[in-house]
Parts: C-alpha cells; sequence; structure tokens
C-alpha cells in the first residue's frame, strides 16, 4: 500500500512470549507454567490488587491528567521533585514518549544488536537510522558504542541489566563510557530489572548521581508484579520531563494502572519476599542447570539465559518443555537463536522445571 511509509513496511510485529491462554488452546493442556515473559511469580501485591478493586467504580471518570499522587509518591521514594517523573503505560510507554519527542529527522540512534526489542521496534518505527552494535561477551560493548558517535547521534539506549542476557553494566564502565557522550545525547537507561541488581556492589544505580541529558526508566511490571496493569515511570531532568509531558498520552497511564502502582508503592514486604524468592530461584536454578552441564549466563535479573550447541537444540528443548507444560523462551527473535531464557519461579515450578529438562535430556 503507497501509504504505508516503507520503513514500517519493513518492520516486523513484537512478537511476546506465548501466555497460558495461547498454550492451552494450542496444546489443550489445562495448566501451564509460564516462564518465559520475566513476570513475577508471586502476582501483584495484594495491596496493588486493593488499590485497583477501590477505583473501578471511579471507571467513567478520566483519571487524573497529571498522575499526581503517584509521580508524588515516587519523587518522594527517590527524593527529587515530582517534576522530575514522567508516567506511561509501562516503561515501554515513557520510551515510545521519548521517541516522539526528541527526534529531528537527521537524528540517529545507538544501541546493541541483540538487547531489548521493544526499543528496537520504536527506533525501527520512528524511520530514524539506528546502529546495532554487537555484543560482547553476552555485554553491552561501550567503547565500540562510544566510538559511534557522531554529530548526529541524539538517543543512546543502554538496557541495565540487560534483557535476554541479564549482565549489567558497572559503575566504572558506565562512568568512563559517559565522559565520551556529548550532552546533546540522550542516553536512556532502562533499569526495568533494577530491583534485582541494585544491591550488587558495582551495579551503578542513576538515581545516585544524576546528569541532565540521561533519562532513567523504571517499572512495576517486574519486581511489582503489575506487568498487566502496564505502569512504569521515567526520571529525568525537569527540562526533559516538561517536555516529555506535553508529547505523552494525556491519560495513560489509565485510572487502575495509576492506584495500582500506588498501592504497590506501600508494600513493602511484597517487594522483599520478591526479591528473595528471585533471588533463591536464581541460585538454585544456576546450581542445577550447571550440575546438568547447561551453560548459563549470569544474571542480575529473575531470569536467567541458558546456551545451548545449536538452534535446532534450543528450539527442540522449548518445545518439549512447552509439552510438558512449561512455556520458556527461545530467544531467535532477539539474535540469539541457540539460546532460551527462562524466568525464575516460584521454588516449586524451579523444582518442576529441572525436573523436566533431566528427563528431557536422559531422553536425547
Ligand atoms: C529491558 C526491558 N525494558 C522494558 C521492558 C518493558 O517493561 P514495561 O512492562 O514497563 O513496558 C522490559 C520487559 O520485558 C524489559 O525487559
Amino acid at each position: 500500500m503507497a501509504l504505508v511509509p516503507s520503513y514500517i513496511k519493513q518492520l516486523t510485529a513484537y512478537k511476546a512470549g506465548k501466555s497460558v491462554d495461547q498454550a492451552r488452546r494450542e496444546l489443550g493442556l489445562e495448566s501451564f507454567v509460564k516462564m518465559a515473559s520475566n513476570e513475577n511469580p508471586l502476582g501483584p501485591s495484594p495491596k496493588a490488587i486493593d488499590a485497583m478493586n477501590s477505583v473501578m467504580k471511579n471507571m467513567h471518570y478520566y483519571p487524573e491528567a497529571s498522575g499526581y499522587h503517584l509521580r508524588d509518591a515516587l519523587a518522594k521514594k527517590y527524593n527529587v521533585m515530582i517534576d522530575n517523573v514522567i508516567l506511561g503505560a509501562g516503561s515501554e510507554g515513557v520510551m515510545s514518549t521519548i521517541m516522539r519527542t526528541f527526534l529531528l529527522t537527521d537524528d540517529e540512534l545507538i544501541s546493541a544488536k541483540n538487547s531489548f526489542i521493544g526499543f528496537k521496534v520504536l527506533a525501527n518505527a520512528s524511520g530514524r537510522k539506528a546502529h546495532w552494535l554487537p555484543m560482547k561477551n553476552y555485554r553491552y560493548d561501550l567503547k565500540a558504542i562510544g566510538e559511534k558517535i557522531t554529530d548526529y547521534t541524539k538517543i543512546i539506549y543502554l538496557a541495565n541489566p540487560d534483557n535476554p542476557m541479564g549482565t549489567y553494566i558497572t559503575r566504572s564502565e558506565f562512568d568512563e563510557f559517559y565522559t565520551h557522550v556529548p550532552e546533546r545525547c540522550l542516553i536512556i537507561l532502562d533499569e526495568a530489572y533494577y530491583e534485582f541488581a541494585k544491591d550488587k556492589p558495582d551495579y551503578p544505580d542513576s538515581m545516585t548521581y544524576r546528569y541532565d541529558n540521561v533519562i532513567t526508566l523504571r517499572t512495576f511490571s517486574k519486581a511489582y508484579g503489575l506487568a498487566g496493569a502496564r505502569i512504569g515511570y521515567g526520571l529525568a531532568h525537569k527540562n526533559l520531563i516538561e517536555n516529555l509531558i506535553k508529547v505523552k498520552v494525556p491519560f495513560e497511564p489509565s485510572l487502575p494502572a495509576q492506584a495500582a502502582g500506588l498501592g504497590a508503592l506501600m508494600d513493602q514486604s511484597h517487594l522483599e519476599n520478591t526479591l528473595k524468592v528471585t533471588q533463591d530461584g536464581i541460585s538454585f536454578l544456576e546450581k542445577n542447570l550447571s550440575m546438568m552441564n547447561i551453560k548459563t549466563v549470569p544474571s542480575a535479573t529473575n531470569f536467567i539465559t541458558t546456551l545451548w550447541d545449536s538452534e535446532e537444540g534450543a528450539k527442540l528443548i522449548t518445545e518439549k518443555l512447552f509439552r510438558q507444560g512449561y512455556i520458556v523462551r527461545q530467544l531467535n527473535a532477539f539474535g540469539w537463536p541457540d539460546a532460551i531464557r527462562i524466568s525464575v519461579g516460584t521454588m516449586e515450578q524451579n523444582r518442576g522445571i529441572i525436573k523436566k529438562l533431566k528427563e528431557i535430556l536422559k531422553e536425547n
């Protein structure tokens, strides 16, 4: 169709991991364990659920466009001003607003080739030139990214920790890299997995030092168990936020999403439980996968990426697990076809998947 721009025609739509409902339809199995999309196996906080229920009777009203209460709560949490906070329908919602706010026609983008697909989709949909640089040892190659910066570079996207590899950029690496970035270049620091990584001593929590050309993105989708509500936020200099707010879809995020975020922030014990379940799960999975001689990439997140000998091998394991009721994600869409990402589950789910993997490997 002539009315569709060629850069949109060339796009491939984002293909999410299989949902449980989809899996049921495909296989007719009653129960599935979903360990494919890095969701919280404990579910949302009861306080978030109560908060959502409490606004249901007001669903005929638009939410307050400024998102005042949740922005105020986040500002207090991070010791910044409300003017430093923007909300979005997930952190991807904020990412989308960023892409619509700052890019001039000739501006270019730089990121890693095989990192988070969500950014890649937005970058390609923007029609701007993007440079996708290979990762090194499953990590961002900041040296290569720094060397690629030109007068045209406007946005650099870094997921820290990264999805789908689970690795992170250290504080000293980021500090060194930052010296190569001109002020007119915006760095998007996507910290969707921040809560899982924050206690690593060399993890650079970007809120402890603020740069005017860095926007931090965080989300309620992972550690707070609210992926379905679509609620995330950005933290940055007020001049950036002020302009982002001009471009943002006015009533995003929805009324229940904002309420859920506020409820979740009030439930510290749910967050702590989640972090404990995740840490125990990572240790358990790492230990057992290693005993089975399955290679893994060290993870600072709520998932573990496993490495197999071939694309075919990874496909077969993914399919066999699926037929046994476990949904995991082969990473071909991310450019790692011989890798499978396994999200941490409850301890029962972690034990279950290891048991199935052992059986499958015995068969092969
Ligand atoms: C690195 C990264 N950024 C952003 C997101 C999306 O988060 P949200 O649900 O807040 O849009 C994800 C989700 O998988 C992710 O892995």
